[in-house]
């Protein structure tokens, strides 16, 4: 039987989620039972496009006892009462990233799903790109020897933090948003966690020419307990006129081997006269159409979301939370990114190394 899923917050990514549990109920995996969402405008499209009861309390989604599971795609500093109140109700919990932004959050949060025994994911989808799979497979089988250092880069065209996220981008930086699912790659495909931190960090255009009081930029270096040094540059001030919403790039490097992904231009690009020069990531999500003819979504955008239906499937039928350990990003992991998160913004304020 299909499992029934309740969505908190639709807003831009949020449709990702309402997408991902309707194809799926194509296949009879889970149904988009419910969702709730405090904007009124918001709502009634929801009502109108996915036809599913919304609520505008999300407290009273989590009363419906046929719910089994709910994701929260809330701006990041909400997360935290969502998933408290679903792990109460006894609901499988997905958490958009980053799982909270303070690390007594995370454990509060990470406490009360493991006391109420229920599953709390993170959605950290860098983990289910397939170059990321291929990286982390021979890493993972020591091909590239000891990984000694590398670096990241994730950017964003401004109208992420000028537009799409003006309400709450003051809550949140370069870091949180676009930082936290690199930490979480690096931490996974090299299997290990952060030692010591040093960030730099921009602050002018956003604060001076947009009224918005938040970082540009942010520069960590951070030290593996492992001993790899990896840096990671992260942006949302690029122009608007860069050829794709995002831009994403990781090398490792180790005694035996060096990896390199442009985790954003996959060699497919376009020049259309409204558009201008585009590059795609059909990786990360493209259209696709089924046997039925109706619109379907493919990429880890979407795969990272529905790999958490198919694990509250599972536990309907008989697993044990355990035993899927490893298999997901678990809430153990967000913890763990936000350490890394909150240690660079203390770095990046202080200007001193910050152990974690
Ligand atoms: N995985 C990714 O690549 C990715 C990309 C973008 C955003 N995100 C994350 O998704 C989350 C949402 O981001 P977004 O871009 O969709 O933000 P958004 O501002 O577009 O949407 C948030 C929605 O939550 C609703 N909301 C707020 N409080 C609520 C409440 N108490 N109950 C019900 N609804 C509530 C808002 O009305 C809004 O519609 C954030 O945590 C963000 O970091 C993840």
């Amino acid at each position: 039987m299909a499992i029934k899923v309740g969505v908190v917050g639709a807003g831009i990514f949020g449709v990702n989620h309402l997408n991902a549990f309707k194809q799926l109920s194509y296949l009879g995996v889970a149904e988009l039972a419910a969702v709730s969402e405090i904007n009124e405008e918001r709502a009634k499209w929801v009502e109108a496009v996915y036809g599913c009861k919304v609520y505008r309390d999300y407290n009273e989604m989590l009363a419906d006892a046929n719910i089994d599971a709910v994701t929260v795609v809330t701006p990041d500093h909400l997360h935290k009462p969502i998933t408290l109140a679903a792990a109460a109700a006894g609901k499988h919990i997905l958490v958009e990233k980053p799982l909270d932004v303070t690390v007594e959050g995370c454990r509060a949060m990470v406490e009360a799903a493991r006391k109420a025994g229920v599953l709390l994911q993170v959605d950290f989808h860098k983990r289910y790109d397939p170059e990321h799979m291929a990286m982390e497979r021979r890493v993972s089988a020591g091909e590239l020897g000891k990984i000694l250092y590398g670096s990241v880069c994730m950017e964003d065209r401004i109208e992420v933090p000028s537009e799409w996220l003006a309400r709450w981008a003051p809550s949140s930086s370069p870091g949180w948003f676009l930082g936290t699912h690199f930490y979480d790659l690096v931490r996974w495909v090299i299997k290990s966690d952060a030692k010591t931190i040093f960030a730099r960090g921009h602050k002018g255009l956003l604060r001076d020419e947009y009224g918005i009081d938040t970082w540009d930029a942010i520069n960590a270096t951070v030290e593996f307990e492992n001993g790899a040094v990896v840096s990671f540059d992260t942006s949302w001030i690029l122009p608007k006129s860069f050829e794709a919403i995002v831009n994403q790039e990781i090398r490792l490097v180790g005694t035996k081997g060096v990896w390199e992904i442009d985790s954003q231009y996959r060699g497919s690009r376009s020049c259309i006269v409204e558009e201008g020069m585009r590059t795609w990531n059909n990786n990360f999500m493209r259209e696709s159409i089924d046997k039925q003819g109706r619109t379907i979504y493919k990429g880890y955008g979407i795969e990272s979301i529905e790999d958490f239906a198919y694990n509250v499937a599972a536990i309907k039928n008989g697993a044990s939370i355990e035993s899927l350990a490893g298999t997901y990003p678990s809430g153990e992991d967000g913890l763990q990114v936000t350490k890394i998160g909150v240690a660079v913004h203390q770095s990046a304020v202080s200007g001193n190394v910050v152990e974690i």
